[in-house]
């Protein structure tokens, strides 16, 4: 298929069609996102947890972003794919940040990078994109910001927290972001958003109305086991942890019982030559 590039998502954007975006971590999580047909694909921080068995996502470093970015990019020949900036990697100063992306462009190989923040990003923002790398903000519930928003809080919620959500998704739009994830916040409050706008949003957690949506790739397939927290804004449209499990135990069976390798599995040499190696 033809690569998806931001002309690709404004013009879906102008014809109201909804922006389909998921994570992916590795080559295979990557490549199975592409061949799906995702219009882009997201080197999100969460890989913190659900790649690395990490707590939260202030843990990941700049490097080991870039690690995941290379194997997701070398996979991803139709999806627009976009890098997420870890914390402590942009928060310093515009300079840093934008050092920061170009590190995650030329040795990540993505097209564009998402950082998290509102108005107090948008030097940041305009910062990066000045630089002509292309910036999806991320707005609403900030999970790197989680410890200072007291937990991961819907956002929006209030009059005032809602106008400062507004103001936040201007910022952005002012700022240059190509678009903007809008992550935790009440329906009716993204849908007026996304009106007031005239750069896509890509919702989690933000109800319908918005203009695309992103879900992160391990929660939605259901590839983790059973008894995980799950925000109530994922949909399980798989079951893989089960499947994999599944398969791995047969494997297991199967080799303990010696059905496996059976013949079909195995290299033959003629009985001849058999029978002269056996001397
Ligand atoms: O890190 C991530 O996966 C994200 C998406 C959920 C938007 O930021
Ligand atoms: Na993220």
């Amino acid at each position: 298929r033809k690569p998806v590039t931001i002309n690709t998502i404004q013009s879906l954007y102008r014809k109201k069609e909804p922006i389909t975006v998921i994570t992916a971590h590795d080559f295979p999580s990557a490549h199975v996102a592409d061949h799906a047909g995702m219009d882009m694909v997201l080197v999100g921080d969460s890989l913190a947890m659900v790649a690395m068995g990490m707590d939260d996502t202030s843990e990941v470093l700049l490097d080991e972003m870039i690690l995941h970015c290379k194997s997701v990019s070398r996979a991803t020949k139709g999806a627009f794919t976009v890098g997420d900036l870890p914390m402590g990697s942009y928060e310093i100063s515009p300079e840093q940040a934008l050092a920061s992306a170009i590190r995650v462009i030329k040795e990540g190989r993505v097209k564009a990078v998402k950082l998290e923040g509102g108005k107090d990003m948008a030097p940041t923002i305009a910062k990066i994109t000045g630089a002509g790398i292309p910036v999806l903000a991320h707005i609403g519930l900030t999970p790197q910001r989680q410890n200072a928003l007291g937990g991961f809080r819907v956002q929006g919620k209030t009059t005032s927290s809602a106008v400062k959500f507004l103001e936040d998704a201007l910022a952005v739009q002012e700022a240059g972001a190509f678009a903007t994830v809008v992550e935790a916040v009440p329906a009716e409050v993204a849908e007026l958003v996304t009106k007031k706008l005239s750069i896509p949003t890509i919702g989690i957690g933000a109800g319908n109305g918005c203009s695309g949506q992103v879900l992160v790739q391990v929660d939605m397939l259901g590839n983790f086991p059973p008894g995980r927290f799950l925000p109530k804004f994922v949909k399980k449209f798989g079951n893989v942890w089960e499947e994999s499990l599944k398969a791995i135990e047969q494997y297991k069976v199967e080799v303990k019982s010696r059905a496996y390798p059976a013949r079909e599995h195995t290299y033959p040499m003629p009985k001849e030559v058999f029978e002269e190696f056996e001397e």
